[in-house]
């Protein structure tokens, strides 16, 4: 284990988090709760996670804002200053975003989310007295508040790319599940007739199979969103609603209509032959 795993793996022991990240991701959750915040924060018209895209702006705005300052002279102050105030400004849509990630995550991963937001904070405010100080003369002390924003914005950034690629958060769990592309034999179609949804393993992949009014339908069982097992989960409106953190994916095509999920849920198309229901990835 190298320096920096184990110093994450540190952050994510300090149990006291936990005492503040609750209160903090119960106002997130009641603040996001409307469909149209949800799903716009959640990435579900891009089918991408939203907050990885936007932190390029404040990321890239900042980092630049400082080459100019390193690189000094009359001519580029006004574009670092401007570039400083753009940061700014793209910051609050990154971090409601990625508050709304967040509020999802327990845990140990929760810890690591909560010191990011706390790094990301504490960067904020030394951007905005690097603005006040750029605007009130104190260029030396502005450029000086922006390079130590820069340093804790890595260090966060790091903190980030950890949730991401080492934790999954927000990556679809469904991403390597292909499934068939042939047609396979999946269930008898007599076990649909009582309506419930019915669980079966198809090439290691879970797939829930059901009647959705006249149609048999037939999607992945695994939540993208962080791997739920929707057939634990409450079916209404031609709809079924993840039992761990309320994403809803239509049953015919798998679209996610409510977040957190991003992404939509791989669907299969079925037929039946011989009483038997086949499926197979669409394609
Ligand atoms: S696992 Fe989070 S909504 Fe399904």
């Amino acid at each position: 284990m190298n320096l920096l795993d184990d110093a994450v793996s540190r952050l994510e022991r300090w149990q006291f988090l936990d005492a503040i990240a609750e209160p903090v991701r119960k106002a997130t959750h009641a603040v996001v709760k409307p469909r149209l915040i949800r799903n716009l924060l959640s990435g579900i018209p891009t089918g991408h996670p939203l907050h990885p895209v936007l932190t390029d702006i404040p990321i890239g705005a900042w980092t630049m804002a400082s080459l100019l300052d390193l690189r000094g002279g009359k001519a580029s102050e006004p574009a670092a200053d401007l570039l400083v105030a753009a940061g700014l400004l793209a910051a609050v849509p990154t971090a409601a975003a990625g508050l709304n990630d967040w509020s999802d995550t327990f845990g140990p991963t929760g810890r690591i989310g909560l010191v990011h937001a706390g790094l990301n904070s504490a960067a904020l405010g030394l951007y905005t007295a690097s603005l006040v100080a750029r605007r009130t003369g104190r260029r030396g002390a502005g450029c000086g508040l922006a390079l130590a924003g820069l340093g804790i914005l890595t260090a966060s950034g790091y903190l980030g790319g950890h949730l991401s690629y080492s934790k999954g958060v927000k990556v679809s769990h469904t991403a390597y599940h292909e499934g068939p592309t042939d047609w396979q034999d999946a269930i008898a179609e007599s076990e649909l007739d009582g309506g419930e949804p019915q669980l079966v393993n198809l090439d290691d992949i879970p797939l829930l199979v059901m009647r959705d009014g006249g149609q048999i339908v037939a999607l992945d069982n695994v939540c993208t969103h962080a791997g739920g097992p929707l057939n634990e989960g409450t079916f209404e409106d031609g709809c079924v609603t993840c039992p761990w953190h309320g994403s809803k994916f239509r049953l015919t095509d798998g679209a996610p209509v409510y977040g957190p999920a991003a992404a939509p849920q791989p669907s299969y198309e079925t037929r039946v032959q011989d009483g038997r229901v086949q499926v197979r990835a669409r394609v």
